[in-house]
């Protein structure tokens, strides 16, 4: 159960998303009721197509709900104009994303150092230059700083992907589906990357299929046909981790 003496970092009321395809209507998301408490860890799963990318999306301010209201420190966000909802994101957000998304023409300081130059806050070069040093170091990313992404591993391009969400401090870290292009050795470096930076306080929301990384979490939010079927806490006496019934299964 949520700590009532901690406020919810994000709250969604009765979310709902809807797409128009080719006339089409798809819910996405239907009636989500979700509270994220500061500092929590918490995984979103379910099958393909049942909603997941899209709550990030919400969550993250990269897309709107068709209705409901989804709160960040308790700003009701469909009241902030774009510019606002940029600032917003830009400041507390962080995203990784399986693809990586880095752009390959340019360095591996400069694809980290690109979200900090954004910032309406006008950082200085030398802060921005201390923030990437520390975000790559944070990773253990530091010496290939010069690189191009497309010299790298996936392994190390996930990780240089985590230094550009963290670079700036967000409070928040969406996570969508981080280990899905990488081996189980670059797969477990970057889990235990954000296991670390949940220690550290950043609050993280992470979506993934894979049932050894969904038992790391705390909390563990389960989706199907755009709806939540179970939101299990570690200490919920009916959860039991994936990992614990795979080996009893064994
Ligand atoms: N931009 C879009 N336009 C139309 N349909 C979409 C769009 N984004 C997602 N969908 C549909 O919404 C549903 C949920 O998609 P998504 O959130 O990506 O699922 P998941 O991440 O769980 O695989 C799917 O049926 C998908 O096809
Ligand atoms: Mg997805």
């Amino acid at each position: 159960m949520p700590d009532t003496d901690v406020s919810p970092i994000i709250q969604l009321n009765k979310v709902s998303k809807t797409f128009v395809s080719h006339d089409v209507e798809i819910e996405a998301l239907r009636n989500i009721d979700l509270r994220i408490d500061q500092g929590e860890y918490l995984t979103i799963n379910g099958p393909s197509g049942c909603g997941k990318s899209t709550l990030l999306s919400i969550i993250g301010l990269l897309d709107a709900p068709t209705s409901g209201q989804c709160f960040i420190n308790e700003v009701d966000t469909q009241r902030l104009d774009e510019n606002q909802q940029a600032e917003l994101r830009n400041l507390h957000i962080g995203f990784v994303f399986q693809s990586f998304n880095l752009i390959d023409e340019v360095s591996v300081f400069d694809n980290v150092a690109l979200p900090l130059t954004y910032r309406e806050d006008g950082l200085s070069k030398k802060v921005i230059h201390d923030k990437v040093t520390d975000a790559l170091s944070q990773v253990g990313m530091d010496h290939r700083k010069a690189h191009k992404p497309n010299q790298l591993s996936g392994g190390q391009q996930q990780r240089v992907a985590i230094a550009r969400a963290v670079a700036g401090d967000p409070s928040i870290l969406l996570v969508d589906e981080p280990t899905g292009n990488l081996d189980s050795k670059n797969g477990s470096a970057v889990m235990d990357i954000l296991a670390t930076l949940n220690e550290k306080g950043t609050t993280i929301c992470m979506v993934t299929h894979d049932p050894r990384y969904a038992s790391h979490a705390k909390r563990q939010v389960s989706l199907l046909d755009g709806r939540i079927v179970d939101n299990l806490t570690s200490f919920d006496s009916s959860y039991e981790s994936p990992l614990v019934s795979e080996i009893a299964n064994q």
